[in-house]
């Protein structure tokens, strides 16, 4: 017997993405790696952590361990909705925002929510890449739109919505996971217009906001769109870490539905990740480690620009993130990026192939990768990127 015989139909589309295949290629000793999204392990507050686990455990251990609401820890959820007011200005009322297992979960909602087969969602091309597996296990039609310095272009967005009728737009404004661009003002507002005019749902997907290193901070999409279409992503897993805790705020009526949607999935998320959260927060510690990781990461970022002129060939062209995790990099034309990856494993340096981040990867340009400057320390960064350098001119001459 076969046991995929028996697989749905809708699964046919679902395979590991590339990244999974490199993480098994990054357990090496030595390695350098710029390949993973993950916040640098040097920087998680472990003994704050630690303090507010004890407490946690000591003063509410029947409700931290017990089963929890489907929406979410009350006081996670207080916390939350005053800092989104504080730092965005974003109101939100009780009955708009739910507690999900990470963003992830918040995108896997929305699909669940929204996607019938055939449906059209369109995504910046390129995009974060876990958000396909959600897309096609609804068995959406992906449509790839491009970008350029300021983001998504909303002029090739009308022309997708003057052909075909699209369900959602899924959009990373800001420090956009891979290529590290923020979508400008403008641009937002036209996006919530032809929401509007073309009756879309806005997926805004924000778990590196809080990381800027410099430039003026931007409204979120949710602050500019008055009609209900938005709804907007959160995660600790970059600010605080990966531990499956984001949020999403939308229409009262989503939150209502989607909240049926998440008991089906896992009932709730950890009750003691949240309570210990809402712990840290509460006690002030989430803005204070905040400031840490910018003063951080920012020195990180300069770094890695600083190397990237220093070591790469003429003819070779990167992005100038204002926050986040992400440096893009373009190649020449005719370089062929998987070619230099393998190259670049051999001096023990990884970074991702961009076609990676294409939902049409066959057909995505060849010439691109990613960089995470936040994960190596700086001295690695300037290591790193100086072999991955030497092997690019190698391959340039
Ligand atoms: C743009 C984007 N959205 C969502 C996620 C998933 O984050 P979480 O850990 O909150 O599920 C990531 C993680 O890398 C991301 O880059």
């Amino acid at each position: 017997m076969s046991i995929e015989t028996l697989f749905a139909n809708r699964t046919e589309n679902i395979k590991p993405s590339a990244i999974r295949t490199i993480f098994a290629l990054l357990k090496r000793p030595g390695i350098i790696s710029f390949a993973g999204g993950w916040p640098d392990p040097a920087l998680f507050p472990v003994d704050e952590l630690r303090d507010v686990t004890d407490h946690v455990l000591a003063t509410d251990s029947a409700n931290a361990l017990q089963y929890g609401g489907t929406g979410g820890d009350d006081r996670l959820l207080r916390f939350l909705r005053e800092r989104l007011n504080r730092v965005y200005g974003m109101a939100v009322n009780a009955d708009q925002i739910m507690i999900t297992s990470g963003s992830q979960q918040g995108i896997f909602l929305t699909d669940t929510l929204l996607l019938d087969p055939g449906d059209a969602i369109v995504v910046e091309a390129p995009t974060f890449v876990g958000a396909f597996g959600g897309m096609q296990t609804f068995e959406a039609d992906i449509v790839e739109v491009e970008m350029d310095a300021n983001g998504l272009d909303t002029e090739a967005l009308e022309r997708v919505l003057q052909e075909r009728k699209v369900k959602v737009v899924y959009t990373i404004p800001e420090f956009q996971n891979p290529s590290g661009r923020t979508m400008s003002l403008a641009r937002r507002r036209r996006l919530v217009e032809l929401a509007e005019q073309y009756d879309f749902v806005i997926l805004e997907d924000a778990p590196y906001s809080d990381l800027r290193y410099e430039g003026v901070p931007m409204p979120p999409i949710y602050t500019l769109d008055t009609n209900g279409r938005t709804f907007y992503l959160g995660s600790f897993s970059k600010t605080l870490a990966p531990q499956r805790v984001g949020w999403i705020v939308a229409p009262a009526k989503v939150i209502r539905k989607m909240t049926f949607l998440k008991m089906a999935m896992d009932v709730c998320t950890p009750t003691l990740t949240q309570a210990i959260f809402a712990e840290f927060c509460e006690r002030g510690l989430l803005d204070t480690h905040i400031e840490t990781l910018k003063a951080a990461y920012g020195k990180k970022r300069k770094t890695m620009l600083g190397a990237l002129d220093r070591f790469m060939p003429a003819g070779v062209e990167w992005t100038n993130p204002q926050g986040g995790m992400f440096v893009w990099v373009t190649l020449p034309k005719e370089m062929d990026a998987e070619k230099i990856f393998h190259a670049a494993l051999e001096e023990n340096v990884a970074f991702v192939i961009g076609s990676a981040f294409y939902a049409d990867s066959e057909n995505a340009p060849k010439n691109v990768f990613r960089l995470n400057f936040v994960t190596p320390s700086e001295e690695k960064i300037v290591e790193g990127l100086q072999r991955l350098g030497k092997v690019i001119h190698e391959y340039a001459n």
